[in-house]
């Protein structure tokens, strides 16, 4: 099968990815996740893994954001909404699509490194891809309450440039991804 990876603006990309995030996770599966309920901001872009047909395969998103660490401003990335479509997986579209995200921001260059939450059983996958637990407190916005402790989800941290935290205070300053 021809597959097509693109990196693509966040907004325009939606109406492509939106049927994959339905089929991952829908509205039954949403209500058991640990992060049901919380509010998520928007990815900035997207890689997509589209099949010929054009149909969405694979999803990674990306933010930048600057986060403060330690009360102390850092250029930062994101990288959430991690997904293939069942019927697809194990054949590398994720690994694929990150390395394509971690290129993207390497390119870019403005960010330290990179984080991503994640639930426990898929820490092996992105520890195995190098990502590195961050041992410290997380904080963020929701709509009704303003800045929150956000730990739902665990936080990781891949480095771009050599100087990631592995530890400390991290604001994230707007909604968490
Ligand atoms: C996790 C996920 C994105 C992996 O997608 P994928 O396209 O199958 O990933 P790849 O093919 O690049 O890599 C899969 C490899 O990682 C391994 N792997 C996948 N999920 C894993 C997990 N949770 N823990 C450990 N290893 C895992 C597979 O065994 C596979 O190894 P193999 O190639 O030797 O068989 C996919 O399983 C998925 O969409 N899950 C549901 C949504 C989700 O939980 N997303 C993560 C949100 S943080």
């Amino acid at each position: 099968m021809t597959i097509e990876i693109d990196v693509l603006n966040g907004d325009a990309s939606w109406p492509l990815a939106k049927p994959l995030f339905d089929a991952v996770w829908p509205p039954h599966v949403l209500a058991t996740l640990p992060w049901a309920g919380i509010a998520f901001a928007h990815a900035e872009f997207r890689v997509l893994v589209q099949d010929e047909a054009g149909e969405a395969l694979c999803h990674v998103g990306i933010y930048r954001r600057d986060i403060t660490w330690n009360g102390r401003k850092v250029p930062a990335a994101g990288i959430g909404g991690v997904l293939t479509r069942a019927d697809a997986r194990s054949r590398g579209y994720a690994s694929m699509a990150l390395d394509a995200a971690i290129q993207t921001l390497k390119h870019e260059g403005s960010a330290a490194f990179a984080m991503l939450f994640c639930e426990p059983h898929n820490v092996p996958f992105y520890m195995g891809r190098n990502w590195k637990p961050f041992d410290g407190e997380i904080f963020a916005e929701q709509p009704e309450q303003g800045r929150v402790r956000f730990d739902a989800i665990a936080p990781y941290i891949y480095d771009l440039r050599g100087r990631a935290p592995q530890t400390g205070i991290i604001d994230l300053c707007g909604l968490p991804w």
